[in-house]
């Protein structure tokens, strides 16, 4: 949703700059540009619509010698996709230059006061209105202030880099909702909504924090509240390395995603199994043992997990979950309950609706827990009680590797909760003793990788998909159609195998496909009889089944197996041929499955 990054230092920052880009394309890749504070005293700036490729291409390397700079990667909000709207926005004489994510909701208010103040506008957009107040602050105050004071009239949110042609050598950064963190380095300092941005250069970050605005010189940084207070901030070390940044040989993040599966659990559940006990170790508090209800809120694949989570905890922990799309969490009105605690889940760690979402529960004094990936990311940060997934940077916009890590961890949770009320032991090893399996087997189900390609290829005419489970693989249809329809811009639609008759059978015809998740587990005989309604009415068929299932070849065209394991976990098999099969039909249909238009990797805006 957005990436910015700034750096000054004595090196070039073009190259820095770009780099960093590069790493952060995936928050936005409708135009990108950079403006650079060159030797001449002036600001220079070039941009261009489309990927950023598109701005490289533009750039002749040896016009920016310059070694301050900002750049962005958009993500179109307000104002159409051109290169007027493109980043970095500037002020009326061309020296005030600021690039932006977020929303300044006020930004029609302060842009009518501006106009009449004779401002002149170039763009459609909510950030030019900033570049226009700093200018018009910077009348009575000096640089700092000026962008403080423009702040203090936005409403909205922001993560920001301004750039000011009078003020060699410094860049002004704040942050208010938008994740930003800044870099240090010997001599230089980075901003960067994105660790992935920096990574090359330093691991030493510091977080700001809403309402924070950062001075960042070649000397170090200073961080400030908007009142002007100095505030003490901690330098963190990231522990994310660059080769994790990088495809390896993979012709797409997504593929490596899906392939790092195996290694992503694994780093997920290293030194949590306790399996003697039947145990988990998640450094949980006293507090876990008085929960009476879980409410789970998340956005997207994040929230599907949640949606597996429902079933594994009131199953085996015997408490009662419900699970709501963070974008209409807050909206509802929600009844808290004494004895509720809050479960977020987010790979990102910065999805708009979910961090609203909690931070309502927070007002409401509701016990908070995160599962999260990204380290430091501004959910770890709020959730009072957190599970870091450990899975290292997930970049491909479709996520693969979060999710399975997600389910993992609520299986963990699942274990947690439920042997601090009536899980046997003996339960309770038996799922410690299948988690330990799951890399093992997601690796056999990789192996199938080349058939699922001839599947992708088999099916790649057909326009509309039917994705049907029940159960624990209710929510893994409807990922698998999220995955589809996301990456190739096939209409997918997930559905409850159970619900089918009560509506969707109607459209069954041999040109809709249903795809099948019917593992051999507690509601196998049920999905078999709903495969037998679509073939039927000739629809073709194709099933994710245990391996061993003779049965189920008789009833479907085509058949991908997936090893045996505990009902519960399913689910963490079962999705990868999923993810495998919406891969390849969409680089079948020759989309870049990494980039899906209109979308972003963290979605920062509500
Ligand atoms: O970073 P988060 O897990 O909070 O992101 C939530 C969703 O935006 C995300 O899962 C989205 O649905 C993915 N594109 C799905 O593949």
């Amino acid at each position: 949703m957005c990436g910015i990054i700034g750096y000054v230092g004595r090196q070039r920052a073009l190259p820095i700059i770009l780099d960093g880009l590069k790493n952060m394309e995936y928050r936005g890749y409708d135009s990108s540009g950079v403006a650079i504070k060159e030797t001449s005293g002036k600001i220079k700036a070039i941009k261009a619509v489309g990927p950023l490729l598109n701005l490289e291409e533009k750039i002749s390397d040896n016009n920016f010698e310059g070694s301050t700079g900002i750049g962005h990667v958009r993500w179109a909000t307000h104002g159409g996709v051109t290169e007027k709207n493109s980043h970095p926005h500037m002020d009326c004489k061309r020296k005030i230059w600021v690039v932006h994510n977020g929303i300044i909701e006020n930004y029609q208010e302060l842009k009518a006061q501006l106009l009449k103040k004779g401002h002149k506008f170039q763009s459609e957009t909510d950030t030019e209105v900033l570049a226009h107040l700093i200018e018009e602050k910077l009348k009575t105050n000096n640089y700092q202030e000026a962008v403080r004071l423009a702040l203090k009239e936005v409403r909205g949110t922001y993560g920001v880099a301004v750039l000011n042609q009078d003020e060699p050598e410094k860049i002004i950064a704040a942050r208010n909702f938008s994740p930003l963190l800044l870099g240090v380095g010997e001599g230089e300092c980075f901003v960067a909504s994105d660790a992935s941005a920096i990574l090359k250069h330093t691991t030493k970050v510091v977080y700001l924090d809403d309402g924070e605005l950062a001075v960042l010189t070649p000397k170090g940084h200073a961080v400030y509240d908007l009142g002007r207070n100095l505030r003490d901030k901690k330098t963190h070390h990231l522990e994310w390395s660059l080769e994790k940044t990088q495809k390896n040989g993979f012709p797409h993040f997504m593929l490596k995603e899906i392939f790092e599966q195996p290694e992503a659990i694994a780093n997920s559940i290293r030194g949590r199994l306790l399996p003697e006990e039947g145990l988990v170790k998640l450094g949980a508090s006293e507090d876990l043992k008085k929960v009476k209800r879980i409410l789970i809120a998340a956005c997207g694949t994040a929230y599907l997990s949640g949606k597996v989570g429902e079933y594994m905890l009131e199953e085996y922990a015997g408490i009662p979950v419900e699970v709501d799309l963070a974008s209409e969490f807050r909206y509802r009105k929600p009844v808290f309950q004494k004895g509720d605690a809050f479960l977020v889940i987010s790979q990102s760690g910065e999805t708009a609706d979910t961090l609203a979402a909690l931070r309502e529960a927070k007002e409401k004094n509701v016990l908070t827990l995160g599962v999260v990936n990204v380290i430091g990311s501004t959910l770890a940060r709020e959730a009072g009680l957190g599970v870091y997934q450990h899975i290292g940077p997930e970049i491909g916009v479709a996520s693969t590797k979060a999710f399975t890590s997600q389910l993992t961890i609520l299986a963990l949770l699942t274990i947690l909760f439920g042997r601090s009320r009536d899980m046997s032991v003996i339960t309770g090893q038996r799922i410690v003793k299948e988690i330990k399996k799951i890399p093992h087997l997601i690796q056999t189900v990789l192996k199938q990788d080349a058939a699922i390609k001839k599947l992708a290829k088999k099916y790649n005419h057909f326009n509309n998909f039917l994705y049907l489970g029940r159960k624990y693989n209710l929510p893994i249809a409807y990922e698998g159609a999220l995955k589809l329809k996301e990456i190739s811009y096939v209409h997918a639609e997930g559905y409850g195998a159970g619900e089918m008759k009560h509506g969707p059978i109607a459209m069954i015809d041999e040109n809709l496909p249903s795809i099948f998740i019917v593992p051999q587990d507690s509601v196998y005989e049920k999905t078999i009889s709903n495969i037998e309604e679509v073939r039927a009415r000739k629809g073709p068929i194709i099933a994710i089944a245990t391996e061993g299932d003779k049965k189920i070849t008789r009833l479907a065209d085509d058949v991908i197996y997936i090893p045996k394991t505990l009902e519960m976990l399913t689910p963490i098999l079962s999705v990868v041929p999923l993810q495998l099969f919406a891969y390849h039909f969409g680089v079948a249909r020759g989309y870049n499955v990494d980039r899906p238009r209109n979308l972003a990797k963290s979605v920062t805006v509500e």
